[in-house]
């Protein structure tokens, strides 16, 4: 077994143990196949963060952060905006990697999984799409927002559901953040929106 996949097979078994209904219709639908596409790997600056999620990390979510350090070098890690679409800094702090859908090693016509990657003290300003999401905090407690509602923390194994359009945002502090995402419906390629919290 490859790292890419060992990664997939840590996915199942932490979403196989989550008990939310949204997490059990996306898990339905990911692949069993092996990988059907292997994305050149690129790196980020927010990886250095890497080394520090393991112990930012829970006994249920641990054994999939190790995995994906593990597969970390072979994957494709990206960015969706340019420098002058976002904070000053805020790209040294992000970076995202698909393991599965329109364009990771795992193809999937209709649902995307990947790993967002926040540094420490990065904003990700609220954004929006048409995509159902659903996230599940792996490493750090960062806070998180949801349309209308303040800033909250959120540890990791919290699992965070956002309908398609509902703005949302996430800021961390001290700690990075690692969080496993799902996508479903709309174009799995968007390109996120950024909105305000009135766009409900
Ligand atoms: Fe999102």
């Amino acid at each position: 077994m490859t790292a890419v996949e060992g990664v997939l097979g840590q996915c199942k078994a932490l979403l196989a143990n989550l008990a939310a209904a949204e997490v059990a219709t996306m898990r339905d639908g990911l692949p069993m196949a092996p990988p059907s596409r292997a994305p050149a790997p690129a790196s980020l600056p927010v990886l250095a963060w890497l080394a520090d999620l393991p112990a930012l990390a829970t006994p249920a979510t641990l054994p999939l952060v190790t995995a994906l350090i593990t597969a970390a070098p072979d994957l494709a890690w990206g960015q969706t905006y340019a420098t002058d679409e976002v904070p000053a800094g805020f790209l040294k702090g992000y970076g995202w990697s698909e393991l599965v859908g329109a364009r990771g090693p795992y193809a999937s016509p209709d649902l995307a999984l990947g790993f967002l990657l926040l540094g420490p003290d990065t904003i990700y300003p609220l954004h929006r799409h048409a995509a159902e999401e659903v996230y599940v905090v792996l490493a750090g407690t960062a806070e998180w927002r949801r349309g209308r509602a303040p800033f909250q923390p959120r540890p990791p194994g919290t699992v965070i559901h956002h309908p398609p359009w509902l703005p949302h945002a996430m800021r961390t502090a001290r700690e990075p953040l690692l969080a496993l995402y799902l996508w479903r419906g709309g174009d799995l390629t968007e390109k996120s929106r950024f909105s305000d919290a009135d766009e409900t």
